[in-house]
């Protein structure tokens, strides 16, 4: 019978003759396919060459004020709005997809990234729930990335917007199952004592963002002390939580990193996970930078122990390259996952047949209804090219930091400034004239030189009181020859930042 009406629709007439109604749609459908086409034209050209192009430029201020304009109400057409995109707003990117754009933590995106949300915005699903095939994709990137961190099958997970929703899920799961009454009823004000986590002092500030939204108070966040290796020191959290036990309060969960955000170290993830079966907390780790870095075998031995969590954020957006933005949170025990989420209006319920049906809607696992179609920039990329090779990539990112590294050392105006996690790299100048006061001004300087520059964008932290440059190797596209680049231009312009704090 289906087959028969599904027949029929191919021959619904169009109302030839008719009046035009307005819709979204193009008046000209073959102007706007040839414009289309001169889109992908032109986006490939960026992308082929975007390695002569700077790094990254300020926007000029004459094309500020083109942000400036009041709502328009009558339209302008998409050929004079694609001339103004190319005009004011294509040359003017971050820079993250160039090869020597290193700052914070970021991916590239790719070419087949790229084509795939093109794709996924054509289709415009949404992700939220129903019987449809975006969602069978979602769980198959989710079961995908479950399988390289080692969590068993039947593990939950979601995609998200990046790892702060991300763990932000995995620490609400986890103070759902360990509150000693049930949160999603009764609410904090029946909590019989102080619910406390733990993290090393390293640990991404998203995490203590996600306990003070859920109103536990940033006080009951403790921040254990790391060592010299920027790793957690497990003496350390043993102590915090036999005090809090000893004070009445109730510790829940630990968090362990996998890869932090400063000096990129992986904490010894098998030994947190030890603590937290003995004292009987939930284990959630953030792998932002490092959870999928299993990928490459060498460097497999370091997340030994994140396959023992009861729950991971990881960020696909990052060293996985799809482009902006994904996440992905990953629960072991689904059905808490689910039971801390789920909520279900008269609306959405949730049917065996029709397309409101489908056995895992996403709205139950998270805090959104809609959601994009996310999973198919990610799919396509993996499909394409092959977890192998992404894990061959971020071997060459940590043999490039270590490459650095060794440079920097050889260097004698310039200070290696922690022990090299995974791929970052951080580093200062300390030329022998000047005083600390006086050192960190010219790093500052160096750094906002560099970048304008043009021929590489790192970032910043400090580390020890000391603010030092930050090259986080998270580039597909970077070579050895990029690096050298970097380092022979910040000696160069070690004068003239000296000169301008001089000044
Ligand atoms: C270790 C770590 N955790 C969490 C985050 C937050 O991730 P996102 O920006 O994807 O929300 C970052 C971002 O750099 C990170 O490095």
């Amino acid at each position: 019978m289906h087959e028969d009406l599904h027949g029929r629709l191919a021959e619904v007439p169009t109302p030839e003759g008719a009046a035009a109604i307005e819709t979204l749609d193009p008046d000209d459908w073959a102007a706007f396919r040839s414009l289309a086409h001169q889109v992908v034209d032109d986006t490939l050209d960026d992308m082929e060459r975007l390695r002569a192009r700077p790094v990254w430029r300020p926007t000029p201020p004459d094309l500020q004020a083109a942000f400036t304009t009041a709502a328009p109400r009558e339209g302008q057409g998409v050929e004079q709005v694609y001339r103004e995109f190319r005009e004011a707003v294509a040359p003017y990117r971050m820079g993250n997809d160039h090869p020597r754009f290193w700052g914070w933590y970021m991916g590239n995106g790719s070419p087949v990234g790229a084509l795939a949300a093109f794709l996924a915005a054509a289709m415009n699903s949404n992700l939220g729930g129903g019987n449809h095939v975006a969602n069978q994709v979602e769980q198959q990137v989710v079961r995908w990335c479950a399988e390289v961190v080692g969590l068993p099958e039947g593990s939950s997970g979601l995609l998200t917007s990046g790892a702060s929703m991300a763990n932000l899920i995995g620490l609400a799961v986890a103070r759902q199952v360990h509150a000693p009454v049930d949160v999603r009823s009764a609410g904090l004000r029946a909590q019989p004592a102080e619910m406390v986590v733990y993290a090393s002092r390293e640990t991404h500030s998203c995490n203590q963002r996600a306990v003070e939204l859920f109103g536990l108070g940033n006080r009951s966040y403790r921040k254990i002390e790391v060592g010299a290796d920027y790793r957690l020191e497990l003496p350390a959290l043993e102590r915090a939580i036999a005090e809090d036990r000893s004070a009445g309060r109730t510790p829940y969960c630990v968090i362990g990193n996998a890869g932090t955000i400063n000096t990129g170290a992986v904490d010894d993830l098998a030994a947190i996970a030890d603590v937290c079966s003995r004292e009987g907390l939930w284990f959630h780790v953030d792998g932002a930078i490092g959870a999928m870095a299993g990928l490459a075998p060498r460097l497999r031995p370091l997340l030994r122990g994140i396959e023992r969590a009861d729950s991971v954020a990881l960020d696909l957006h990052k060293w996985m390259h799809v482009p902006f933005e994904a996440g992905v949170a990953l629960v072991r025990p689904a059905t808490d996952h689910r039971l801390t989420f789920t909520l279900t209006p008269d609306y959405l319920e949730h049917t065996v047949r029709g397309l409101a049906g489908g056995d895992v809607w996403f709205s139950d696992l998270g805090p959104q209804l809609s959601r994009e179609f996310k999973a198919l920039k990610a799919w396509m990329a993996f499909k394409t090219h092959g977890f192998d090779l992404y894990g061959r990539l971020m071997q060459r990112n940590v043999d490039q930091a270590e490459y650095l590294a060794e440079r920097v050392e050889r260097e004698p105006e310039l200070e290696l400034m922690a022990p090299v996690g995974l791929n970052i790299v951080c580093f200062r100048a300390v030329p022998a004239a000047l005083d600390e006061r006086s050192r960190d001004r010219l790093n500052r300087e160096l750094l906002v030189l560099l970048q304008e520059s043009g021929v590489a964008v790192p970032s910043y932290t400090t580390l020890n009181g000391r603010y030092c440059l930050r090259v986080a190797i998270s580039n597909h596209r970077t070579r050895t020859e990029d690096l050298d680049l970097l380092l022979d231009t910040v000696l160069e312009l070690m004068p003239h930042a000296a000169s301008a704090v001089a000044a």
